[in-house]
């Protein structure tokens, strides 16, 4: 049967982003509760190609949790109580720089983080004293994965800068053109604290980051607005399924990666699920 072809590595986790609410035909929707809360909607387990999967829409199926709303914690959490160890992370995001356009997709190897206010560790109790090593957030594995497909079904561009802004609301161009100074290549409102926190539960974590505008600071924008990423997403969505699916069956079996190890020699004041 296909079941039979269906590899039995631990199940590859995606959250979904803005305009990608459904990923897996014929899946099964799995309620979690975890001790930091509910996710955003219950993870769904299904296939894609060859793999399997556990896919949760970060922002809630049906988009009800702004980015900084989003119960980060429960949803990594989720994850990895399902089994995933490896967490792919779709997400819309403004492009800092002239030279890419909606639909290219970027897959940055640095962060800097700007939220505020957001439950940005599972460790945050009197004694619960945990540092995890941050210097590389994304799993090496993960992005070389990524920026190698041989047939990939948008432009990618291999590394860069994620600036993540704490939102609702999109950047001023002064913030903007501050943003792509300090070295941005793009800009988003969910990647922080979510890697972080993967990190922290010992999960590779590699951000894909689809471009849907240029942000009001890049030259001879507009200004952006939540109806046109929403659209522009929408166009990118197809193709996103598609990399999505050659990725997923091009990530290693073997689960064994240096992300593994994040919280190894720390003292934790809770097993991880
Ligand atoms: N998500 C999509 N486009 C964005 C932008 N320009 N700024 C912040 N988040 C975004």
């Amino acid at each position: 049967t296909v079941d039979r072809m269906v590899s039995s590595a631990s199940p590859v986790g995606i959250l979904g982003g803005s305009g990608l609410y459904r990923l897996l035909d014929d899946a099964e929707h799995v309620p979690v509760h975890t001790p930091f809360g509910e996710p955003s909607d219950p993870p769904v387990v299904g296939r894609l190609g060859n793999r399997q999967v556990v896919f949760l829409p970060r922002h809630g199926a049906d988009h009800r949790f702004a980015p900084h709303r989003v119960n980060y914690r429960a949803n990594l959490w989720a994850l990895r109580s399902l089994g995933v160890r490896r967490v792919l992370a779709p997400s819309a995001v403004g492009a800092l720089r002239a030279d890419l356009p909606p639909g290219t997709l970027v897959v940055p190897d640095q962060v800097v983080d700007t939220t505020w206010g957001r439950a940005s560790t599972y460790y945050d109790e009197v004694g619960a004293v945990v540092h995890v090593g941050f210097a590389d957030p994304y799993c090496p594995q993960g992005r070389h994965v990524a920026v190698s497909l041989p047939h990939p079904a948008m432009p990618v561009v291999d590394g860069g800068t994620l600036v993540v802004i704490q939102g609702p609301r999109f950047s001023t161009r002064a913030e903007s053109r501050r943003n792509a100074a300090a070295g941005g290549t793009v800009v988003g409102m969910t990647g922080m604290p979510e890697a972080a926190l993967a990190r922290e539960l010992a999960l590779c974590y590699t951000s894909l980051a689809v471009v849907t505008d240029a942000d009001a600071g890049v030259e001879a924008s507009g200004a952006v607005s939540h109806q046109a990423v929403l659209a522009e997403f929408a166009r990118s969505v197809d193709r996103l399924r598609i990399l999505l699916q050659h990725l997923v069956e091009a990530l290693p079996l073997e689960e064994e990666c240096i992300c593994r190890h994040a919280l190894d020699g720390l003292t934790l004041p809770f097993e991880l699920p």
